[in-house]
């Protein structure tokens, strides 16, 4: 059986998105928020990425038959790309229009919020302390079917499985940021997650557009980042270390792998404060001199002078030109 009625703890970046993938997939979405003052930030980000999502799709209409269109289309929001036409992308606005009109919800109260989820997706801030505040108050008014999900980017589930009360219903279903464009689901139980907890996670992926990445096993960082992270990190040892110029090591990246972004490029997009924030976190930052210490003073620089990325307009390049 689908589940179809899906709760969202959590209204910042990732929440709001996950919610709206739901209920443009057609499934019925309370956002459970912490009081009126949240519902205040939540609702602009509601209406911002819906409206993202809804000009996605009004600009793939003119990507129909372009060579260029099956690269560049928002996978989340059309399934099937091949048989797209102007008309059938009409008609996904028009069903999305209603949708987000319809079954998106806020709640205040948890046990309303809960009272009958079949999924409950956990997408709080990454603090220890605040996911196992709302794991505990969760367990005590979520139905016996809710199955439990963490979005946590660095955090593993065997971490919080004791706060859950339900450890076979609970498991990892990771999101990437701008998820009707990058539309992937990393799974990952802990040791107690039961198979079929699994399995419904994987369904539940698929039925909102998203492409299941399963893992076998917990790991920290998932697939992606345990790639991502020692590779982004090379290139600011690069640079750090004088060995060569952004635009050279970017270069290189691109020109050798025909990667359409070099690690710069990518770093514009995670933002240099998140760079600067794992960099901190390893144990010579502190440490006169290392290259971790010199990395960090130089990601600081741009930092203080506002070149945190492409959301600031400018990062390791320049976006406002
Ligand atoms: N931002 C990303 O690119 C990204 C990508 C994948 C996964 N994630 C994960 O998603 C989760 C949320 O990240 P985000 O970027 O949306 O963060 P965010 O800061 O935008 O939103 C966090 C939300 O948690 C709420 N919150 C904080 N403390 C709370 C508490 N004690 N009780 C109830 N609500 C509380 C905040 O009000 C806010 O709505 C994190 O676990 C993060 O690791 C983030």
């Amino acid at each position: 059986m689908k589940s179809q009625k899906i709760t969202v703890a959590g209204g910042g970046v990732l929440g709001t998105q996950i919610g709206l993938m739901c209920a443009y997939a057609g499934k019925d979405v309370t956002f459970w928020l912490r009081s009126e003052s949240s519902i205040g930030r939540t609702q602009p980000k509601i209406e911002r990425y819906s409206n993202l999502m809804l000009e996605d799709l009004a600009k793939a209409k003119a990507l129909v038959g372009s060579p260029m269109g099956a690269f560049v289309y928002p996978k989340g929001l059309i399934r099937d790309w091949k048989s797209a036409t102007a008309e059938s992308i009409d008609a996904l606005i028009e069903t999305a229009k209603k949708n987000f009109a319809e079954h998106v919800h806020i709640e205040l109260d948890l046990a309303k919020a809960v009272a009958d989820a079949d999924i409950v997706i956990e997408s709080m801030t990454e603090n220890p302390e605040a996911k196992i505040g709302m794991y505990n108050a969760l367990k005590d008014v979520m139905p016996e079917k809710t199955l439990l999900f963490t979005n946590s980017s660095t955090m593993l589930p065997s971490t919080f499985q004791s706060y859950t009360g339900r450890p076979e219903k609970y498991c990892a279903v990771h999101f990437a940021n701008t998820i009707w464009k990058n539309n992937t689901a990393e799974i990952m139980g802990h040791a107690g997650t039961s198979e079929e907890t699994f399995k419904a996670a994987v369904a539940f992926a698929d039925e909102i557009n998203m492409i299941p990445l399963e893992l076998h096993k917990e790991q920290p960082g998932y697939i992606l980042n345990s790639m991502l992270v020692p590779f982004l990190s090379a290139a600011q040892a690069l640079w750090a270390n004088g060995v060569a110029d952004v635009p050279t090591i970017d270069k290189t990246w691109e020109l050798a792998t025909g990667a359409p972004a070099g690690p710069f490029k990518i770093l514009d997009i995670v933002g240099l404060e998140t760079a600067y924030n794992i960099n901190q976190m390893k144990p010579d930052a502190q440490v006169e001199g290392s290259l971790t210490n010199r990395l960090g003073k130089l990601l600081k620089e741009k930092i203080d002078k506002g070149e945190t990325g492409v959301n600031a307009g400018k990062g390791f390049y320049d976006y406002t030109k």
